[in-house]
């Protein structure tokens, strides 16, 4: 059987021209924002698409929901292409972009779905039994009148969420749906991707790691328009199952570079809070590697080590390994 979604050396070139006065030229700037993506997602089956900001997520979504036309390459969904029969296309994917003001905040919750439905061509009774059976699902009937105004981000986005699936499409494009969510809200909407729409083709962007790990069959990680890894979640770890990371919170200002440069330290990564710094060493081994920088942390002036664990890898790790950055950065 086809797949549900075929991606065939997808590439997208914004090119944004600026004049800063009349008398300057103009400046031209280009972004790959999609390097020749090909990508088959199967029927029934979640794929996610992980990177950090600026990887090319939400162009790849728009483009496949028609909204954004690519530079060249094409894609296919449920066999229609997105060039030459965009109407079809629409017709067979719900699009969740996870942004409450796509919905009409003078309407009430149900009004809303009722409205968006026959834009579906639903009809009138269609739409309010629709809307109804998905407030039930999302926990909102009680708030069915109730302006969106008056609703909660959480219960905003639930909202958003339903209108994609209005009108039963095989196939979904979620964008970082949890994105900002309170985690009762997120943990809501997750059980729902993976227990109710467990027979759509769902193709869902994300920046964290852990919904990725749960929801997803399979995993690309992409990196400035480029999928640099595919595979599940535990091949994509597979990958990496020769590494340990170290994670150490400190205070004060630790020397970055020398910890890089101990022999055995293939990555080494800093965030900084409020109040202290977390580092993220990786190595093969990093229990070996562990006394080694703790002793030289000692000895870096007003460093005070707070924590210290070694982990088993995650996502973020493999993305590590795979372009020198990590996906929360
Ligand atoms: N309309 C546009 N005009 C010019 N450049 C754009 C446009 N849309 C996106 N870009 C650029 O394309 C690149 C990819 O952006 P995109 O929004 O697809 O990334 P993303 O992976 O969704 O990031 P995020 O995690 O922040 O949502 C970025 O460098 C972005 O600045
Ligand atoms: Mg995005």
């Amino acid at each position: 059987m086809r797949a549900a979604v075929e991606i065939d050396r997808l590439t997208k070139t914004f090119v944004s021209t600026r004049r800063r006065a009349l008398v300057v030229p103009v400046s031209k700037k280009t972004v790959h924002a999609l390097k020749e993506v090909t990508l088959d997602i199967p029927r029934g089956t979640v794929h996610g698409l992980l990177g950090p900001n600026g990887a090319g997520k939400t162009t790849l979504v728009k483009c496949l929901a028609t909204l954004v036309l690519p530079t060249s390459g094409t894609a296919r969904v449920m066999g229609y292409d997105i060039l030459r029969q965009p109407d079809h296309v629409r017709a067979t994917i719900g699009v969740c972009q996870g942004n409450e003001r796509s919905i009409y905040w003078k309407l009430t919750a149900r009004e809303n779905l009722v409205f968006f439905g026959r834009l579906y061509r639903l009809t009138g009774s269609e739409a309010k039994e629709r809307a109804d059976e998905l407030l039930g699902q999302m926990g909102l009937l009680d708030r069915a009148d109730d302006k969106v105004e008056d609703l909660s981000h959480g219960m905003r986005m639930k909202i958003v969420f339903a209108r994609a699936l209005l009108h039963g499409p095989p196939v979904l494009l979620l964008d970082e749906p949890t994105q900002g969510l309170d985690p009762t809200f997120a943990t809501d909407l997750r059980r729902y991707i993976r227990d109710r729409l467990s027979d759509r083709t769902i193709l869902l962007t994300t920046h964290y790691m852990h919904e990725a790990d749960m929801l997803c069959d399979r995993i690309a990680l992409i990196n400035e328009g480029e999928i640099k890894s595919l595979g599940t979640p535990h091949e994509l770890k597979e990958r990496v199952r020769d590494y340990d990371s170290l994670h150490v919170s400190v205070r004060g200002e630790p020397d970055v570079a020398r910890l890089r440069g101990i022999d055995g330290v293939i990555n080494c990564t800093e965030r900084r809070r409020d109040t202290h710094v977390e580092l993220v060493l990786t190595a093969h081994d990093g229990y070996e590697l562990a006394h080694r920088v703790l002793d030289l942390l000692h000895d870096m002036p007003g460093v005070k080590v707070e924590n210290f664990e070694v982990r088993e890898p995650t996502l973020d790790d493999v993305f590590l390994q795979l372009t020198g950055r990590r996906i929360e950065d």
